[in-house]
């Protein structure tokens, strides 16, 4: 399988939203990222239910929906209800991660684990035949457009060792300050979902800075 391409729609025109919600099934992306934010585990806030709602009506390509949010748990039956297709929380956010995951399964959805830049990947150790995706952070999370954080380029070989010698059969996924620059050496790396705000919904050209990630040159990490 090739790498997935996931633009963050946190990047998009709220004011045109069903307008890039359509560029975005028009193109070569094969995901949409969706980003929800509470203002506690996050500084920021971003959109809720009703806005999910509203891109689902006009998405057919599946939905990646991250909670940057306190206590995920509460909120489950919630977003399998709007037809999110993954469903990733923090493991920084879950007490009881193991229930939360299964819990996210048994809603009827993938369950996804993200893990901030601090965050050490021995944390999964235990969960990583419990979920199908592990989103790194390559940003402290809260806003779009920021610097990527170089050491994740490691940490994804080290989480793809970790897939190996556990024989697990998670997606690596990537957030944050992808682009051009490096979208290559991730994928090289390891990184199976590239998600991408800024430098898709920033760019000139929306549609041909999707194509241009999703047929990269691989470089060798
Ligand atoms: C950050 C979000 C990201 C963000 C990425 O907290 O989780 O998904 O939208 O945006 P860029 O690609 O602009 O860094
Ligand atoms: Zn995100």
């Amino acid at each position: 399988m090739g790498h997935l391409i996931a633009p963050s729609l946190l990047a998009a025109d709220f004011g045109n939203l069903a307008r890039d919600v359509q560029m975005v099934e028009a193109s070569q992306a094969d995901w949409h990222h969706i980003d929800v934010m509470d203002g506690m585990f996050v500084p920021n806030i971003s959109f809720g239910m009703p806005v999910i709602e509203a891109i689902g009506r006009h998405a057919d390509k599946p939905m990646d929906v991250h909670l940057m949010i306190e206590a995920p748990d509460r909120y489950i039956s919630h977003f399998a209800a709007l037809g999110a297709h993954v469903l990733t929380v923090h493991a920084e956010a879950c007490t009881h991660l193991h229930r939360t995951l299964h819990a996210i399964k048994e809603a009827g959805m993938r369950p996804g684990v993200a893990l901030n830049p601090h965050t050490p990947i021995h944390v999964l150790e235990e969960v990583c035949h419990d979920l199908d995706l592990v989103c790194l952070m390559s940003v402290n999370p809260g806003f779009g457009g920021q610097k990527f954080i170089p050491g994740t380029f490691d940490k994804v070989r080290r989480l793809a060792d970790l897939r190996t010698s556990k024989g697990a059969d998670f997606l690596i996924e990537i957030d944050g300050g992808v682009g051009d620059q490096n979208a290559a050496q991730l994928v090289g790396a390891g990184a199976d979902v590239l998600v991408a705000g800024s430098s898709v919904f920033k760019a000139s050209d929306p549609l041909q800075a999707v194509a241009r990630l999703k047929s990269l040159e691989t470089e060798n990490a």
